[in-house]
């Protein structure tokens, strides 16, 4: 017994020095030997064997290998964990770590809602509506009658005879008027569609209208309220014209055409040499519209006003080109 005690320690002095500090493999040593089924443990079951007048000092010799046997174990473990924690001391702390990805607001939907701010800070509330609209309220009430020419001026999706995706956001006024008496002043933000796909346009994309109605409501609070619109978003230094125009729903009516962005008025690429870019379309509400929502367009007065978020974006942000807006490509929607 005394010999096969001296062999087995002999044996795991060895194989703790050669395990390294390798945790697994002093974990598989502690097993093979202190374990259920473990080489001290079948030495302590063939104690039964040794001649009774032995048996003790056997005995006491088994405990006192095994007490050895945890010992150096466990001091092996306590090394190798230590020679992993100064291993670690290499590392350079300072280094930044990966950043968590974060989410972000479509640019389109950040030029959408810095337009519904800037109206709502001027008493706009915001409204909206369905994208598959009734013909009538696309067309028919804003004064479109169907043999009307100004139906070409729009490709339309028609689902049926009398159902469309809308094409601008206009249905709204209508809207809003049938459900709510003068004096209003609402904003209305969504998604349009019409049937047209090249660099400059896309077949869905996003408008905003405008529409503030009550007694005394004059072009000159068309042009006043615009005037701060612009100035908000694109900056108080940028010059603004109002370029006559026409729309079967507003008499009269106006495009407002800003400074040219990019080359400040100087003429270039983007504005066609002219020094100026359209954003919106504007006029008072024509008479026949007030009439169709059964105002008297003898007492109220108002204006209406729609434009384009995308171009708004592009000219905010610099983009030349509509499409990027629908590709989602990170790399591009990671620049705002
Ligand atoms: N709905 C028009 C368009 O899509 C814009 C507009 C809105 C013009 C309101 C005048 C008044 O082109």
């Amino acid at each position: 017994m005394e010999e096969a005690v001296h062999k087995l320690l002999e044996a795991a002095v060895k194989e703790i020095a050669t395990s390294g500090s390798n945790l697994q493999e002093l974990d598989n040593l502690r097993i093979r030997y202190l374990g259920r089924k473990g080489e001290l443990t079948q030495l302590f079951k063939e104690l039964g064997r040794v001649p009774e007048g032995d048996r003790p000092a056997a005995g006491k010799l088994l405990n006192e290998l095994k007490v050895e046997l945890e010992n150096r174990l466990s001091a092996a473990v306590e090394g190798a964990k230590q020679r992993l924690l100064e291993g670690r001391e290499q590392f350079d702390v300072t280094i930044p770590g990966r950043r968590p990805l974060r989410g972000r607001l479509h640019p389109v939907t950040q030029i959408s809602f810095e337009v519904s701010k800037i109206f709502n800070s001027l008493g706009f509330e915001i409204v909206e509506g369905p994208e598959v609209e009734l013909d009538y309220y696309n067309f028919e009430a804003l004064n479109i009658p169907k043999d009307h020419p100004a139906r070409d001026m729009q490709d339309t999706f028609y689902i049926s005879d009398d159902v469309v995706l809308r094409t601008h956001t206009s249905p709204l006024q209508v809207r809003v008027m049938e459900k709510h008496r003068p004096p209003l002043r609402i904003i209305a933000p969504g998604r349009t569609y019409r049937c047209d796909s090249d660099a400059t346009h896309t077949p869905m994309f996003h408008q905003v209208e405008g529409l503030m109605v009550g007694e005394d409501i004059s072009f000159g609070n068309l042009k006043g309220i615009l005037t701060i619109f612009v100035h908000q978003m694109f900056g108080p230094d940028v010059a603004l014209r109002f370029r006559p125009s026409f729309f079967p729903f507003t008499e009269p009516s106006a495009e407002v055409d800003i400074e040219c962005v990019m080359c400040r008025g100087q003429g270039c690429r983007v504005c066609s040499q002219t020094g100026w870019l359209e954003i919106l379309g504007s006029g008072m509400v024509d008479p026949e519209v007030f009439k169709m929502v059964g105002y008297d367009p003898d007492k109220v007065t108002g204006f209406a006003f729609g434009m384009g978020i995308e171009r708004i974006a592009m000219l905010k942000f610099g983009i030349d080109d509509l499409r990027l807006f629908f590709e989602n490509d990170l790399r591009f929607l990671r620049q705002f």
